[in-house]
C-alpha cells in the first residue's frame, strides 16, 4: 500500500469552494495518548503530550482527546490538568465510569467526557459501552458530569438499541465505534450501512454523532462521504504518520549538530 494519503483529483480551490457551501462542518479531535505512550516507554518527561497538543492545534485540530486509563499507562492527571489550562480548542477526556475518574473530571472540567468501557487486558478500547445493560450504574455519573457543565458522550457500537439507551441516559453525544469497520474489510459496506443507519437513529433522538477508533487517511473517506458523523476522534494513524514524516527533519537536525561541533 502507498504511504501517501489519497490524492484528490480536484484542485484544492474547488474543494475549498465545496467545503464552504456544505452545511455540515466536520470536527476533528486528535487523540494524543500515543505521545504519552512513547514517553512512558522510557519513563521520561518527553515527548510531552501537552507540548504535542500545541502542534496538533497548529495543524488545525478542533480538539484534543486523551484517555485517562485506570492503570495510567499513558496519560496521567498532570497531563489532563495542564491540557485543561493550555488547550485553546476543546479538551475531551475518555474514561471509565467509576468514582475515581468521574470525581477527577468534575474537578478539572474538560469540555467533554467520553465514557468508554475499560479492560485491564486490552491494548486499546475495542468494544463500545453496553449502555443498555449498565444504564442504572451509569446514570448517576452522567448526572454529575452534566451538572459540572461537562458534555457527556458515550462510546457505543453501531446498534440502534445502544443509541436509544444513550439518549435515555441523558448523553448529548454518541461516538460510534468504527473499530470493526476499520478491521473487517470483507464486510466493510455492510458495516458502513449499519453505521449510517445508527447515526440516523441517533440524530433523530437529538444526539450529536461522532465516530472513532481505527480510522486512518484512507478508511475515513467513505465515513465522511456518507455523512455519518459530525465529529471524528482519531489518534493512532495521525501520530504514526507524524512520526514518519517528522523523522527526516529530526535526523537532519542531529546531523547538523554533529557537523557544527566537530
Ligand atoms: N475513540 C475512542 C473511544 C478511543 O478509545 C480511541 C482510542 O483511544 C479513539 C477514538 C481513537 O482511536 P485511534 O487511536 O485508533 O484513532
Amino acid at each position: 500500500m502507498s504511504t501517501r494519503p489519497p490524492k484528490s483529483r480536484v484542485s484544492l480551490t474547488v474543494l475549498a469552494f465545496f467545503h464552504t457551501i456544505r452545511s455540515t462542518v466536520r470536527v476533528l479531535s486528535v487523540n494524543i495518548d500515543h505521545v504519552a505512550t512513547l514517553r512512558q516507554a522510557r519513563q521520561e518527561t518527553f515527548p510531552d503530550p501537552v507540548q504535542a497538543a500545541t502542534f496538533v492545534q497548529l495543524g488545525g485540530a478542533d480538539g484534543i482527546t486523551v484517555h485517562l486509563r485506570l492503570d495510567r499507562r499513558h496519560i496521567n492527571e498532570r497531563d489532563v490538568e495542564l491540557l485543561k489550562r493550555t488547550v485553546q480548542t476543546e479538551l475531551t477526556v475518555e474514561m471509565a465510569a467509576v468514582e475515581e475518574t468521574v470525581k477527577f473530571a468534575t474537578r478539572v472540567k474538560p469540555a467533554q467526557v467520553t465514557l468508554v468501557p475499560e479492560l485491564t487486558t486490552e491494548v486499546t478500547t475495542t468494544s463500545g459501552l453496553d449502555v443498555m445493560r449498565n444504564a442504572a450504574e451509569l446514570k448517576p455519573f452522567v448526572r454529575r458530569l452534566k451538572r459540572a457543565g461537562i458534555r457527556v458522550s458515550v462510546f457505543v457500537d453501531p446498534e440502534k438499541a445502544q443509541v436509544e439507551a444513550a439518549a435515555e441516559l441523558g448523553a448529548q453525544v454518541v461516538e460510534l465505534n468504527t473499530d470493526r469497520y476499520s478491521r473487517d474489510v470483507t464486510h466493510r459496506q455492510d458495516i458502513l450501512a449499519q453505521l449510517a443507519e445508527t447515526a440516523e437513529s441517533a440524530r433523530a433522538l437529538g444526539l450529536v454523532v461522532h465516530a472513532g477508533h481505527g480510522l486512518d487517511y484512507w478508511n475515513v473517506v467513505p465515513v465522511v462521504e456518507m455523512d455519518i458523523a459530525q465529529g471524528f476522534s482519531i489518534g493512532f494513524s495521525i501520530v504514526a504518520r507524524a512520526l514518519l514524516i517528522g523523522l527526516t527533519e529530526a535526523v537532519a537536525e542531529m546531523k547538523q549538530i554533529l557537523e557544527v561541533h566537530s
